[in-house]
């Protein structure tokens, strides 16, 4: 009888550790670039643009032959999270316009056919004024017109792009954004390319009534977490459908004015952390997941122009209050963006028509898109506009800053 043996070499723990320690220490990592955000012009939508977007940039000499839209160059557009952070990571000079402006608007008035405030709180739409033939002067009292109001409108506009740009810089800081479509040429850097038919190719996906779910449905108000947020912000609409497209604007003023003063005190010098929209890859941690950029800024803010305290926090961009413990934190903030979403007499829903500018504060306000432009079969109605933000001041509360309807009048013994 013949016996085998064989000698078989079980696998200890330590050995399996070991093995996948060696493996650990052999694996790079890399991150595919080109996966990244492509500079230029990577997609040429330029047929589907609409009649009525076509004929406004014809009519002023905006040429579209190159492609359209266009995204800043390769080099310049961040990758990691740092590179996004470093932008306007600095103060910049701000002139606050409307702030010595005549209180009766008597030069821009003078231009209107009809003053209609299209509620009590919140948006005005002047009749009969071109906002490519304002001066600066009456730019001035619009300023102080769109601080007060928190929305102003204009319809039936013939706006060129680059009045618009020049608006925008007069108004403030012009937002350059590192990623953002343009239109075609260096020039309209400041403005954003707000399109049906971009958001479709971005997302690659046909949205239908029932899957159509987008970040800018969610009350928000724009770039809280710059440096120096968002001010005055002008977005023309050249090209609406018939009907659907709305937007809804919600104002700080009033949402601060609803708090009793027990609470009101309670947030006055308090901050929250506000983030942006895109997300970066952290180089330090990239497996870590995308983050965004994020800054804190004050809850209560006092608006240089008026004097009023707002309320400055919201569902897309605000994340938690500074101090508080993350329960606590949630649950006031949850009941603060009700405050600004679920009272309807602080707000307006407007309808855009082709041709109509809304210029708003951020500052002072949230607002919130009706995405009704999709049916089942995913058709976008092919809206068009361009946006641009003017940046404001490093925010600030002023203690002895009053609300709006303490300064108006309205509450003169509150003790609630
Ligand atoms: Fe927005």
């Amino acid at each position: 009888m013949t016996t085998i043996t064989e000698t078989v070499s079980v696998p200890t723990a330590t050995n399996i550790v070991d093995e996948i320690n060696k493996k650990a220490e052999a694996l790079t990592l890399s991150i595919d670039v080109t996966k990244r955000v492509q500079g230029g012009i990577p997609l040429d939508l330029s047929s589907k643009l609409p009649a009525a977007t076509k004929a406004r940039f014809d009519r002023h000499g905006l040429d579209y032959s190159r492609g359209y839209p266009e995204r800043p160059t390769n080099g310049t557009i961040p990758l990691y999270h740092h590179e996004a952070h470093a932008v306007r990571d600095y103060e910049i000079p701000y002139i606050a316009r409307g702030k010595d402006a005549d209180p009766e608007f008597k030069a821009l008035f003078a231009k209107a056919t009809e003053v209609k405030h299209l509620t009590k709180y919140i948006g005005t739409e002047l009749v009969g004024v071109q906002l490519n033939d304002l001066n600066e002067k009456e730019l001035d009292e619009l300023a102080l017109l769109i601080a007060q109001r928190v929305v102003v409108f204009f319809r039936d506009q013939d706006l060129s792009p680059k009045k618009q740009v020049e608006i925008a810089e007069f108004f403030g800081i012009p937002e350059i954004h590192p990623i953002a479509s343009h239109p075609t040429g260096e020039e309209y850097r400041s403005l954003r390319v707000i399109w049906s038919e971009l958001f479709k190719s971005g997302t690659g996906k046909v949205e239908t009534f029932r899957r159509n779910k987008v970040d800018t449905a969610v009350w928000h108000s724009d770039h809280p977490h710059e440096f120096q947020p968002a001010g005055i912000t002008h977005l023309h609409i050249d090209s609406n459908p018939e009907i659907g497209g709305d937007t809804l604007w919600s104002s700080g003023y009033a949402a601060f004015d609803k708090l009793s003063p027990a609470f009101q005190k309670f947030l006055e010098g308090k901050y929250a952390y506000q983030t942006s929209l895109h997300a970066y890859v952290d180089k330090d941690d990239p497996l870590g997941g995308l983050k965004k950029v994020e800054r804190k800024q004050p809850i209560v803010r006092t608006h240089p122009v008026t004097g009023w305290k707002s309320l400055y926090v919201n569902r897309g961009a605000t994340t938690r209050i500074e101090g508080l413990e993350p329960e606590e934190s949630k649950i006031i903030l949850d009941y603060l963006y009700d405050v600004y979403e679920k009272s309807l007499d602080i707000q307006v829903r407007f309808r855009w028509t082709s041709g109509t500018s809304a210029l708003w504060d951020n500052r002072v306000s949230q607002h919130s898109n009706v995405h009704d432009l999709v049916d089942e079969q995913g058709d976008a109605g092919n809206r068009h506009g361009t946006r641009s933000v003017s940046l404001a001041e490093v925010p600030f509360f002023d203690p002895k800053s009053l609300s709006q309807r303490e300064a108006q009048g309205l509450d003169p013994k509150r003790e609630d």
